[in-house]
């Protein structure tokens, strides 16, 4: 009997021992098989690498931003685009487009007017129509808020309903329309955290954005969207607040 009960369980020792042997390996190779857990994003190969965001305001503009598109997509960089609604019926290819390239994308106003000032129906027809225009192309979602110039009081961060985005670098590419001095301005100003804003409606500023792409990834910089580069540095976004950058926390 205690024979038999030790030749058993010697037996059985075996048995799941050869099942440890084959089954560890395709364990292993499963789990080498997951995908990445930040899944199409520049830095989920380097998280501690230097991050910045690129932010293009007034489009969309279909030539240019399609120049632009073609020339991230070749590079592998996802941006932020703050549109303008009115600028929407016709390019809903290009918002879907936006979207399926892992863009973000969020409002700007309808008409690009100042959000100071307006009164409820004239909100709703700047914020909540863009946001409409923009569901109706792609779906729901978040869809920050960038006011033009910029703007805000204290009716815009309550109406907001959203976390507000403006930027840490302006090179004023649509007043210079030079491609080497707005390159010039944004490397110059460029840091680890920064959000540069540029304007997807010159041809001189998606040249200079897709040359300052890749002198910023010689440089070490990986490129996120809005979203991805606050929650990377773990800074949560809030509904009415402003953020400038995300720059990292000093030691
Ligand atoms: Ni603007």
């Amino acid at each position: 009997m205690g024979q038999n009960h030790r030749q058993e369980a010697k037996a059985c020792l075996t048995a799941f021992a050869l099942l440890l042997a084959f089954t560890l390996p395709w364990l292993g190779y499963g789990l080498a098989c997951l995908p990445p857990r930040f899944v199409s994003t520049d830095a989920a190969a380097q998280p501690q690498g230097k991050l910045i965001a690129l932010t293009f305001d007034d489009g969309p503009r279909r030539e240019t931003t399609t120049v632009l598109l073609d020339g991230l997509k070749q590079r592998g960089v996802p941006a932020t685009f703050f549109l303008i609604g009115e600028q929407i019926p016709g390019n809903e290819d290009l918002l879907r487009r936006m979207a399926a390239e892992g863009h973000q994308i969020g409002i700007h106003s309808y008409t690009h007017q100042k959000l100071t000032g307006l009164n409820d129906t004239d909100w709703a027809a700047e914020v909540d129509r863009t946001r409409l225009v923009i569901q109706n192309a792609v779906g729901p979602g978040d869809y920050f808020l960038r006011p033009p110039y910029g703007l805000t009081d204290p009716a815009v961060l309550r109406r907001a309903d959203r976390p507000i985005i403006l930027w840490s670098v302006d090179p004023e590419d649509w007043a210079k329309r030079n491609t080497a001095a707005t390159a010039e301005h944004l490397l110059s100003h460029a840091r680890d955290g920064a959000i540069l804003l540029l304007h997807d409606i010159y041809p001189s500023s998606v040249e200079a954005a897709l040359q300052v792409v890749d002198e910023l990834h010689r440089q070490g910089y990986y490129f996120l969207t809005v979203e991805q580069l606050f929650a990377q540095r773990g800074i949560p976004l809030e509904a009415g607040k402003i953020y400038r950058n995300a720059y990292p926390a000093s030691p």
